[in-house]
This record gives structure tokens, sequence and C-alpha cells, in this order.
């Protein structure tokens, strides 16, 4: 082997600095951009905040009354607001809300609109039944419980976050 096959000529050594010098720059000045186009994406969603709705205290009863409000919703670059329900209702000192969205297929369920069914939360899409904590009658479509909205009430104002499932019946 010859050691003139393994020498680099001056063109070839210009070139090749050259062309590593530039590669290093060019990354150096597009990483912050793709960075910052990509960061929505790349960031873990946040936890939805507690919400207050619209719902006088003193006039919770135990019969379960339907609150409607609004979420604000992030997704990457879109920013949007939700509707989204939940029947409210006192126990004893407590207040408890269910999210109205049927486990079996997630329809929503209407409080008392089964007149064969007295006070049992309805699903009319294929005859869901849960009692009035949520708890999906047995022999009915659905297999689990209504969710449950974390809550928490601060100077006499009702927040609900997240609604979280529960365990089945
Ligand atoms: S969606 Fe509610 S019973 Fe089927």
């Amino acid at each position: 082997m010859s050691e003139k096959k393994h020498r680099v000529s001056r063109r070839q050594f210009l070139n090749y600095t050259l062309t590593g010098v530039g590669g290093f720059m060019a990354a150096g000045m597009l990483m912050p951009m793709v960075r910052f186009a990509l960061d929505p994406v790349l960031r873990p969603a946040a936890a939805q905040d507690m919400v207050p709705v619209d719902v006088k205290l003193d006039e919770l009863t135990e019969e379960p009354t339907r609150v409607d409000f609004t979420i604000k919703q992030v997704d990457a670059w879109y920013e949007s607001e939700e509707s989204r329900s939940a029947w409210v209702y006192k126990e004893g000192d407590n207040i408890v809300a269910l999210s109205p969205i049927c486990k079996h297929l997630g329809c929503t369920v209407n409080w008392n609109s089964d007149k064969s069914n007295p006070n049992k939360f309805f699903c009319p899409c294929h005859y869901g039944l849960y009692d009035k904590d949520g708890t999906n009658v047995p022999g009915t479509p659905p297999l689990a419980p209504l969710d449950r909205y974390e809550h928490s009430v601060k100077d006499g104002t009702l927040y609900l976050g997240q609604a979280k499932p529960r365990e089945g019946a």
C-alpha cells in the first residue's frame, strides 16, 4: 500500500472543513427554530384546572340538578372551548357531581326521565339505568358507574375538575 493514496489534498481539506463548519452553524441556527415550532406538541398536556360553575350552593338540594359549564381545551397550537355538563346534588354536607356520559356507549343520561324507573339516571339510547349515586344497575347495558367530577368549594363557588372513573358495580 502506498502512502500517496491516504493523502488529503488541500482542496479536499478545505472542502471537508468548510462543510463541517457550515453544517455545524446551520444546525445551531435551525435547532431553536425546530424546537420553537414543535414545542406545543412536545409539551405534556396540562391537567385540567378546576373551573367555576354557575350554580348557587344554597339552592342545591338532594335532587340532582344539571349544571352546564365550559372548559378551555389546549391541543398543541389550537385552543378551544368545550362544553361540559354535570349532575350535581347534595348528600348531607357533601356535594356529589356526576358525569352525564353513559358508560355504555357515551350517550347522555338524564335524571328521573323514565317514568317506569323513578329516581334513577336513565340513558335513552339502550335503556341504561344508574342509581342516584351513579352506580350502574345490574342487568342494564352500562357495566360501570358514572364518573365523578373532582370538586371543591371556594368563597361560595363550586369548582369542578376532572371526571374520574370509579370501581364497577
Ligand atoms: S349508551 Fe347508554 S345505555 Fe347504551
